[in-house]
């Protein structure tokens, strides 16, 4: 039997959509696997009522049989589904790395990326990278459309409050413009740029002007109740950068130094403020996917 944990994560950033990613200390999944003729799939934990058990519907069945590795899968759900904090990317990065190990595969967690995108194809149609690249490596992750992935250390507070509203991936990514002009193209390429050398930095300045994103969040805050109260409370409170979380309804803060709980309580106060309960979680850039 070997178990292994992954953490959430948050992907996006801002002006990284699909791109960029981190890994956050807490929450995280734990995935315990034992060989089996066949897999089967048990889950507990938070919204463990919501996700299938089904192989061929669950992120984990389609890792097992990327891997070739059948059986029996115990998911303990530590991240909400469908919170914008990479749910299934941490199941699916935490059975990758359990079944790798029991089954002796023998793959780097590198390798591990593209294994875990495929669960990801499972719940939201298309093998996006950008939140099992973090769960796996850790750190803050830069992904290509090779399937490649980039991960750099950093030492960064954060916080992601998760509001009790419900955004389907699909829904969110509906909502996301086709086209984008010249100068949203020239802001969003100056403001990624500015938040990766703020990543290599440990700058939380750096990194919050950098989330700046005219395209994608302006169009996907519209789906979270109370987002612009939010957004305005955390800044007030000390943050240094607002953004949706993935594709939401978290939303993410990079508080200044010292200001993390004044963030956190903002931003809960912001989302009560508009009728919705929230809880926050004050957290930081951590490590990605390993056996316990
Ligand atoms: N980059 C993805 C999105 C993350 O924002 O839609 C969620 O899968």
């Amino acid at each position: 039997m070997v178990t292994a944990r992954a953490p959430a994560t948050s992907a996006n950033l801002g002006s990284g959509f699909d791109t960029f990613g981190v890994a956050l200390s807490h929450p995280a999944d734990t995935v315990t696997v034992e060989r089996a003729a066949e897999t089967t799939i048990e889950v507990s934990g938070a919204g463990a009522r919501y996700i299938p058990t089904d192989p061929d519907e669950n992120v984990v069945g389609a890792v097992a049989d990327a891997l070739d590795a059948p059986a029996h899968i115990h998911i303990d759900k530590g991240v909400r589904p469908s919170s914008g904090l990479g749910s299934s990317a941490a199941s699916a990065a935490a059975a990758a790395v359990a079944l790798n190990d029991l089954y002796d595969r023998g793959y780097s967690a590198h390798d591990l990326v593209p294994v875990a995108a495929e669960g990801e194809a499972v719940v939201s149609g298309e093998a996006h990278a950008d939140n099992v690249a973090p769960s796996l490596l850790g750190g803050f992750t830069v992904v290509r459309s090779d399937d490649g992935a980039t991960s750099v250390d950093t030492d960064l507070p954060l916080v992601a409050c998760l509001p009790e509203v419900v955004v389907s991936t699909r829904d969110a990514r509906r909502v996301v413009p086709e086209s984008l002009t010249m100068a949203e193209h020239v802001e969003t390429v100056g403001n990624a740029a500015t938040l990766a050398a703020g990543m290599c930095r440990s700058d939380p300045e750096l990194v919050g002007r950098g989330m700046d994103d005219p395209v994608v969040t302006p169009a996907r805050a519209e789906l979270i109740t109370g987002y612009a109260g939010v957004r305005e409370a955390a800044f007030e409170a000390g943050a240094t950068g607002v953004t949706v979380s993935g594709a939401g309804p978290s939303v993410l803060a990079v508080p200044k130094p010292g200001r993390r709980r004044e963030v956190a309580a903002a931003m809960v106060e912001g989302f009560a403020d508009a009728g919705v309960g929230a809880r926050a979680y004050q957290t930081e850039v951590g490590r990605g996917a390993s056996v316990l």
